[in-house]
């Protein structure tokens, strides 16, 4: 039966639009051909269906039956950053094996216990950025996601291998962002180290010397253990699966490296999207305040973590521009019913948070920063996902909020902030997310004090 429609421009000139913008292809095909189409991004590849009608991704992400394949075979673009064993590039039985071994570090009481890491290291980090000199603001929130997953994963984020390990991780994030080596990564045929002058050989050295890094730590683990630690990597070296048996350092390595990796990049585009848009908008920078001075000195995490309007801002800050805007790929394996289509096996399908986010009927006004909409309506979980959902749903999700709303709440009610100049920033592909088509610049114009601490003391 027939696809949904979809451009007709050559594969290649598909290609290219969809690494040099996919949300503006995107909106553009919506645009023309509405909730569902088709694009063949290579004539070697199967066709590609974009959804973004809510009741077609519950369809699509709640399906456990052997009509959809989950997306382990499609994610293997990401293989060459997180490795073949990592939750996001396996599929199946041994995919919800791993999944439930990496789920409890972020749930409930492990969870609260980074309330504290996240407040301390916001602060050494912000302490960094005198008054007067500007800076870019992605700067300061990468800083912060990078030392607080640090301190998650290894427990530990002061010492030469984590500085060092900090260092080749971020540096390996930033050159990883560009078109090129995202182009590289649609076409593993380019994949090749020509030395030390090719840009994917260079690419491939920076993991290498990473990977060294979190291989000595595991072997220094397994040396010298220690029952007392907390941390992810202890707990991921502790479990056995049904036949007893540890992971083996090959699997340690790739889990470690995809909590690194997805923790950290998204984390930190989307806290810095959240300052941008709190300055950008006085009055919502004055309701925030309003809420996060009436907590007094020292509030509690779990208060803040709780507050409305702090989250209402999150929420719409994910809503607007996602940091991931599209959910993993599923495929078709037998004919599978999608709307008024019958979908012949191989077909690819993916969801399109950004497209369902930016619907006029779900989301009046889309372009605008409005936090109330989290307020005043509760959304479904396949109108509002930008975490994803189903079995492949984010394991960071809860972690993450708790680490925007806590470094919101700690620079925002101790230092007093601008935005450099009022221009306009767009989202454009950063790798495989999106972020600031631009720095943010930003500056710290004086240190703030809570009003009534102000009082008490005169
Ligand atoms: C604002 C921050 C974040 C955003 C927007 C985000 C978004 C996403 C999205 C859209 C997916 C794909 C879900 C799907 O296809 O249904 C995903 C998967 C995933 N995320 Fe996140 N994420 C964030 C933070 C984190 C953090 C902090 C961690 C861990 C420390 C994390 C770990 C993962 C993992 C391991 C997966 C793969 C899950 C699986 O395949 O079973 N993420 N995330």
């Amino acid at each position: 039966m027939k696809l949904p429609n979809g451009p007709q421009i050559p594969a290649i000139s598909q290609m290219v639009r969809w690494i040099a913008n996919p949300m503006s292809f995107m909106e553009a095909c919506a645009k023309r051909y509405g909730e569902i189409f088709t694009l063949r991004l290579d004539k070697n590849l199967p066709p590609m269906v974009i959804v973004s009608n809510p009741q077609m991704l519950e369809q699509i992400l709640t399906n456990d039956t052997k009509e959809l394949a989950a997306p382990g075979e499609m994610n293997q673009i990401f293989e060459s950053l997180v490795g073949k064993h990592s939750v996001i590039t396996i599929s199946g039985a041994e995919h919800q094996r791993q999944r439930q071994l990496l789920m409890p570090p972020f749930h409930g009481e492990r969870m609260r216990s980074y309330s504290q890491v996240i407040t301390d290291v916001t602060e050494q980090v912000i302490s960094q950025y005198p008054i007067g000199k500007p800076f870019n603001i992605r700067s300061v929130t990468q800083a912060i996601t990078l030392r607080v997953i640090m301190q998650a994963v290894f427990g530990l984020h002061e010492g030469t291998r984590a500085e060092k390990l900090q260092h080749f991780l971020g540096d390996l994030l930033e050159k990883g962002s560009s078109r090129l080596i995202v182009a590289l990564l649609y076409f593993p045929a380019l994949q090749r180290d020509f030395g030390p002058i090719n840009f994917w050989g260079k690419q491939l050295r920076r993991q290498q010397e990473a990977d060294q890094l979190i291989y000595e730590e595991i072997r220094e683990r397994r040396e010298q253990p220690d029952s007392s630690r907390t941390d992810i990597l202890s707990l991921l070296m502790a479990a056995r699966d049904e036949t007893g048996q540890p992971m083996t350092d090959e699997e340690l390595r790739d889990e470690l490296m995809t909590l690194l990796v997805a923790g950290h990049e998204t984390t930190a585009t989307a806290l810095a999207w959240a300052f941008y848009w709190i300055h950008k908008l006085p009055s919502v920078r004055q309701k925030l305040l309003q809420e996060l001075d009436s907590l007094g000195n020292n509030p509690d995490p779990n208060t803040i973590f709780k507050l409305p309007y702090l989250n209402a801002v999150c929420c719409e800050t994910l809503r607007i521009y996602p940091v991931g805007i599209l959910t993993f790929p599923r495929t078709v394996t037998t004919p599978f019913s999608l709307g008024n289509y019958k979908l012949e096996p191989d077909t690819i399908i993916i969801g399109s948070i950004y497209l369902t986010h930016h619907r006029e009927d779900i989301y009046p006004q889309p372009q605008q920063f409005k936090p109330e909409r989290f307020l005043e309506h509760q959304f479904s979980p396949y109108e509002y996902l930008p975490f994803g959902g189903g079995a492949r749903r984010c394991i960071g999700l809860a972690f993450a909020q708790l680490e925007m709303k806590l470094a919101l709440a700690k620079i925002l009610t101790s230092r007093e902030l601008k935005l450099v100049n009022n221009r306009e920033v767009r989202p454009k592909r950063r790798g495989l997310v999106t972020g600031p088509d631009r720095p943010i610049e930003m500056v710290v114009t004086s240190q703030r004090q809570l009003k009534s601490a102000v009082l008490q003391t005169v």
